[in-house]
């Protein structure tokens, strides 16, 4: 199943449609081939924090540490409109 929201990869230049049946940003970069950093993949760590371009993510749970602002935590978010990741 497809969505209507768009995912930006600054970096790598690559837009794509985000598909709900993926967990987390994170998951979905990965599977798509963006290569992105991570630790714990359970918002402890903060290794997985991006620059949040543009756009809105949703915690699916309160992480350990809280990104600034600006930024968020790709392990533990899902889009909430189109976004745009430095990644
Ligand atoms: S990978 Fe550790 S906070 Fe996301």
């Amino acid at each position: 199943m497809s969505s209507e929201i768009k995912i930006t990869f600054a970096k790598s230049g690559t837009t794509l449609e985000w598909d709900p049946k993926f967990e987390t940003l994170l998951d979905f970069a990965e599977k798509n081939g963006i290569v992105m950093d991570f630790g714990c993949r359970s918002g402890n760590c903060s290794d997985c924090v991006l620059d949040l371009v543009s756009g809105e993510v949703e915690y699916l749970w309160e992480p350990e540490v809280v990104p600034d602002e600006g930024m968020c935590l790709t392990c533990c978010t899902v889009p909430k409109t189109d976004v745009t990741l430095n990644a």
